[in-house]
C-alpha cells in the first residue's frame, strides 16, 4: 500500500474532490453543509491523501468538554485497507489534546462496518435514537471515553 498522509483539510482539500463527491463519497453530508462545516471555528477536519489523491476524511465538533465525530467517509475503492482506522486514531487523539472528556458519533444500525470500526477502538454503545436518519433508521449512540 502507498504510503498515507493525513493533514489538517481545508477548503482547497474539498475543491479536489468537489466533482466525484457523491459517487465516491455517497450517503456523507450535502456538499453545501461540508462546506460551511469547514468554515466552524469548533469544528476540526483531517484528510487522508495516498499519493496525490484524497482517500478519505473525516471531521470533529468540539463543545464545551465533550467532542462529537461529524463525519468519518474513505473513498469507495479504498475501503477495508485500514484508511478509516487510521483516520479515527487521528480524530480520538485530537480529542485528547483538545482535553476532552469523551469522544461521541451516531451511527446507523444497520451499519456494520462503521460499528466494527467504532469497536475495534473500545467504543461503548450507550443507547439508540429512533428514527434518526431520514426519519426511518435507527441509531446507536457510541462514546468513546478517554
Ligand atoms: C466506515 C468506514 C469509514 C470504514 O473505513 P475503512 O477504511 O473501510 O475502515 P478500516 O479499513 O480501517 O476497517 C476498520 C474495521 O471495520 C471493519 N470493516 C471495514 N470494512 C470491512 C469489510 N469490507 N469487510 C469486513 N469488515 C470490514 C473491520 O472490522 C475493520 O477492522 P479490521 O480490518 O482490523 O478487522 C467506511 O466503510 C466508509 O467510508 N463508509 C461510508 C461512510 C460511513 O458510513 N461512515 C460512518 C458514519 S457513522
Amino acid at each position: 500500500m502507498e504510503p498515507l498522509n493525513i493533514k489538517d483539510m481545508y477548503l482547497s482539500d474539498f475543491k479536489k474532490i468537489e466533482n466525484i463527491y457523491d459517487t465516491e463519497f455517497p450517503n456523507t453530508w450535502k456538499i453545501s453543509i461540508l462546506e460551511s462545516e469547514l468554515n466552524n471555528s469548533s469544528s476540526k477536519y483531517i484528510v487522508a491523501y495516498m499519493s496525490e489523491k484524497i482517500v478519505g476524511f473525516a471531521g470533529v465538533l468540539f463543545s464545551v468538554d465533550t467532542a462529537d465525530i461529524t463525519n468519518i467517509v474513505v473513498r469507495k475503492s479504498y475501503r477495508h485497507m485500514g484508511i478509516g482506522s487510521k483516520l479515527l486514531e487521528e480524530l480520538i487523539n485530537l480529542t485528547k489534546e483538545n482535553n476532552k472528556a469523551c469522544l461521541t458519533l451516531e451511527v446507523n444500525i444497520n451499519n456494520v462496518y462503521a460499528q466494527q470500526l467504532y469497536n475495534k477502538y473500545n467504543f461503548k454503545n450507550l443507547g439508540i435514537r429512533k428514527k434518526y436518519y431520514n426519519g426511518t433508521d435507527d441509531a446507536y449512540i457510541m462514546t468513546l471515553y478517554l
